[in-house]
């Protein structure tokens, strides 16, 4: 396949994030006749909604923002840019919790992936067997996955810290917690994808499928398609942890320890499973007291 062609609208929309001054274009000519432009608003009030992220260093308001109801409106509007003869920017946003302006597209169309139904959980399909899985909306967070998956005594292998992160936000990085020690991170417990391709294809891929769209997507930043859908490897959830805190003062030797661990792979299974470290300022006994009551609640 020809993966660059398939990615060359998606892919100059970074490149031109950088920029800092935009030319505010108008709609781009013959929109207004797809079905789907009902769902595209230039209001400003929405627009200005989206003219930022979580890391709060740029503030570029996006052409047009685009709310879909189904795949398939994605397609329609990534297909009508590829075969038009004035190509368009288009860019897709999970939460916008990107610190440096990722999902900003200035002269362009924003796609705001939550209107896929980010509060539907018939979205998240739970499949239990040898080898379980999620079928899971890339508009979904993780709190609602690990909440549907707990319904069948099953998790996501690995998680983020932080829970209300996207599916496909989070599959467009990385996806770090502390299993990543062990299962490597997010993307590396991903069986399959649905992903529309720069074209307007929707085109589903896996390490045996379509394996250079598979790999290129993943921690891709947005940049090669349009995430849809995500297979995600479970196993089965502990019903309770032995947790351990070890203090230290000098981060050579902590992070000597950690990748002493790290390099142990699978073998501390059962034992220790789950590895993080942090970095305490000026430790007084409040600051610890603060420190533990965040982890633990106030005991
Ligand atoms: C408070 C906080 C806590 C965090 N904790 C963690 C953590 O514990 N572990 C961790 O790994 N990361 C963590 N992050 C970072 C997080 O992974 C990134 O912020 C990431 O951007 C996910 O946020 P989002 O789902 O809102 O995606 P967005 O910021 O909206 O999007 C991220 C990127 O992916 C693209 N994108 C979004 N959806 C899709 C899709 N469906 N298909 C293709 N591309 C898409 C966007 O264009 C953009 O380039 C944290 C961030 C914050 C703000
Ligand atoms: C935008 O918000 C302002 C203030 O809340 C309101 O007066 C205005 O009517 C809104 N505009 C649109 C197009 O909805
Ligand atoms: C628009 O048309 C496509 C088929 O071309 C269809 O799959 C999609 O559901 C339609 N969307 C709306 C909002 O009607
Ligand atoms: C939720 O999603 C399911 C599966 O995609 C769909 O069949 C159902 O109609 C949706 N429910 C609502 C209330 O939109
Ligand atoms: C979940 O299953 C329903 C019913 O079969 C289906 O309509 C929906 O598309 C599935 N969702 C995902 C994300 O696979
Ligand atoms: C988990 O799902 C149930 C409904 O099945 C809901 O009542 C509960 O609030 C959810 N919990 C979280 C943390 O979202």
């Amino acid at each position: 396949m020809d993966l660059s062609r398939q990615s060359s609208i998606i892919l100059s929309i970074t490149i031109l994030t950088t920029f800092a001054s935009f030319v505010k274009s108008s709609l781009p000519q013959g929109l207004q006749t797809l079905n789907i432009s009902s769902e595209i608003t230039t209001d400003p009030n929405i627009t200005a909604s989206f003219a930022t992220d979580f890391g709060n260093l740029f503030n570029r308001t996006p052409g047009a923002v685009f709310l879909p109801s189904s795949p398939n409106d994605i397609a329609t509007l990534i297909r009508f840019s590829y075969t038009s003869s004035t190509p368009f920017h288009i860019s897709q946003r999970g939460l916008g919790h990107s610190a440096y302006g990722q999902t900003l597209v200035p002269d362009g169309i924003l796609i705001d992936m939550s209107s896929l139904d980010r509060t539907n959980y018939s979205r998240i399909n739970v499949t239990n067997g040898p080898i379980p899985y999620a079928d899971v909306g890339a508009e979904q967070i993780w709190i609602d996955v690990l909440n549907a998956t707990l319904k069948h005594d099953l998790m996501p292998r690995v998680l983020t810290d932080y829970l209300s992160l996207t599916v496909g936000g989070t599959l467009s990085n990385a996806g770090l917690s502390g299993r990543a020690f062990m299962h490597g991170p997010q993307i590396s417990n991903v069986y399959e994808l649905d992903v529309i391709t720069g074209t307007g294809e929707i085109v589903t891929c896996s390490r045996e499928s379509n394996s250079d769209l598979f790999y290129a997507v993943l921690g891709g930043l947005g940049q090669f398609g349009v995430i849809t859908r995500a297979r995600i490897a479970l196993e089965p959830a502990q019903k309770r942890v032995r947790w351990l805190e070890l203090f230290y003062t000098d981060i050579k030797v902590l992070t000597s320890d950690e990748e002493k661990l790290i390099s142990t792979g699978n073998s501390l299974s059962g034992i220790i499973d789950y590895l993080e470290g942090e970095v305490l300022f000026s430790v007084t006994q409040g600051s610890l007291t603060a420190f533990k009551a965040l982890w633990h609640g106030s005991d």
